[in-house]
């Protein structure tokens, strides 16, 4: 289980198909909370360790947003689409800095979370950029001068318009996936099969 936005609406997923523990809440110190009768362990963690977690095998499997899989570039599958948590990733500048086009940003700083996407992204377009990873708080770079820009999440778009930030470009949709690890698929098929039907069914009612 991913700690933060997706925690929530994962759990009460989840619950709605019978998958829950007493205690599973994010307030909690505890990092692993037990079913022992649904024979169900969840694991509590940072939303950028969720795919570790499911690659190793020491979770089988994991809820996490389709940006941060893309950024782990684990091996995992993916074996749904959750439907929340949306959001989308792009690029953004503060709007008194604006250059006329988009390939004006070459060569220069970009602050991000997600260096992996952003590397690909630019280089696919032909433009050599440097790139300063950030853990959060993101919008700062270009207001501090760390860098010309950010490539980050936007969800609703409050902390663009609060830091008077624009955005420029828009780089991937992102939404709530549920993954699995490759080992952990084959060997215990019909219990996640049966899961994965069950929120089929359940995301299709709502
Ligand atoms: C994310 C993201 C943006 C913000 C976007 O940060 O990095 O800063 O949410 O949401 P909005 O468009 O609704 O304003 P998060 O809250 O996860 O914290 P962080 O800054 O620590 O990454």
């Amino acid at each position: 289980m991913p700690k933060g936005k997706l925690f929530e609406p994962s759990t009460e997923l989840l619950r709605k198909v019978g998958w829950t523990a007493d205690g599973l809440n994010e307030k909690s110190r505890k990092l692993v909370i037990t079913n022992e009768k649904a024979r169900l362990n969840f694991i509590i963690t940072k939303t950028a360790d969720v795919p570790t977690y499911v690659e190793y095998g020491a979770a089988d499997i994991g809820i996490i947003g389709k940006d941060v899989i893309a950024e782990s570039e684990k091996n995992i599958y993916e074996l749904l689409d959750l439907g929340f948590g949306k959001c989308h990733l792009m690029m953004a500048v503060p709007k008194e800095k604006k250059r006329p086009h988009f390939e004006d940003y070459a060569h220069t700083r970009v602050a991000t979370k997600f260096p992996n996407i952003a590397e690909k992204f630019f280089t696919e377009r032909g433009m050599q950029m440097e790139y300063i990873k950030l853990n959060g708080s993101i919008e700062l770079g270009p207001i501090v001068g760390l860098s010309e820009s950010i490539v980050d999440i936007v969800e609703t778009g409050t902390t663009l318009r609060e830091n008077n930030l624009e955005e420029i470009i828009s780089i991937m949709d992102s939404t709530a996936r549920l993954i699995v690890n490759r080992v952990s698929y084959k060997l215990k098929y019909p219990r996640i099969d049966n899961l994965v039907t069950d929120l089929k069914i359940l995301l299709k009612s709502v």
